[in-house]
């Protein structure tokens, strides 16, 4: 097991998810005393689903939720209605109730044209994290982040084209075609590598394999499965359940 990465095993995703957001609230509180303000970018999918329904309930008056903004890391190109949709998901877990203000909620725009909705969302982030930074790529405080059971995070999937993307912070996607909705929106890899910390929450026994891979060799994954090249300059941490990890490991 590699010691670059931080990670913990708990017994359930009950117990995975008390803890990520206790660490989240901390990391919250010192974002907002630090600089004001605490940039979330939250995973789709359903492993973090638990994780906001305890932010929204017995953690709910722990966090600063007037200085909170959130982002989606990746989002399918269907309406924000839509039972496949990362926001309809967190709007019905979190955003429906907190007092969260409607304009720290930066929802990536999936009614307008597919080919328009990611240049749309990277200015969003670029009014967001102005002045645009130096470094040309913006610092979210956190980014929450799943994996899927081929080792793909956001809608980076091995092989696609938006894994390589180097240049835009926001990319189109295409899930493979086991994927009900293929045409996806994505953060791209440098904009996750950017993060101040990375959160990875990973639950069931269909991601042992390639969570054993990433751990036990994060080189040799990481020309496999696009999870494994997330690197951020700040801290990564794995939230993983027993049975992700896989007994005996
Ligand atoms: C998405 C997610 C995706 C997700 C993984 C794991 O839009 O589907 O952003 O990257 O995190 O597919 O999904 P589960 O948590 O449902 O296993």
């Amino acid at each position: 097991m590699s010691s670059e990465l931080e990670i913990h095993v708990y017994p359930d995703l009950e117990s995975l998810s008390r803890t990520a957001a206790e660490r989240l609230i901390d990391r919250a509180q010192e974002a907002v005393a630090g600089h004001g303000r605490f940039s979330l970018s939250l995973a789709g999918g359903t492993t973090p689903r638990t994780l906001y329904q305890l932010l929204a309930g017995e953690y709910r008056d722990q966090i600063p939720w007037s200085r909170v903004h959130l982002f989606w890391g990746d989002e399918r190109c269907v309406p924000p209605d839509h039972p496949d949709s990362n926001f309809a998901m967190v709007d019905e877990a979190l955003i429906s109730k907190v007092p969260l203000p409607p304009e720290n909620v930066h929802r990536i725009p999936t009614e307008k044209p597919v080919e328009t909705v990611a240049e749309a969302y990277e200015q969003t982030l670029r009014e967001f994290f102005q002045p645009a930074p130096a470094t040309s790529f913006p610092a979210f405080d956190l980014i929450l982040l799943g994996m899927g059971e081929d080792g793909h995070t956001a809608s980076l999937f091995p092989d696609g084209s938006a894994l390589e993307e180097r240049e835009r912070w926001v990319a189109p996607a295409l899930a493979p075609p086991t994927y009900s909705s293929r045409q996806r929106i994505t953060l791209t890899l440098p904009v996750l590598n950017r993060a101040n910390d990375v959160f990875f929450l990973v639950s069931g026994a269909s991601k042992k394999t390639v969570v054993r891979a990433i751990l036990n060799d994060p080189e040799q994954a990481s020309r496999l499965y696009p999870a494994a090249r997330v690197r951020p300059r700040g801290r990564v941490v794995w939230f993983l359940d027993e049975a992700a990890r896989g007994a005996g490991a």
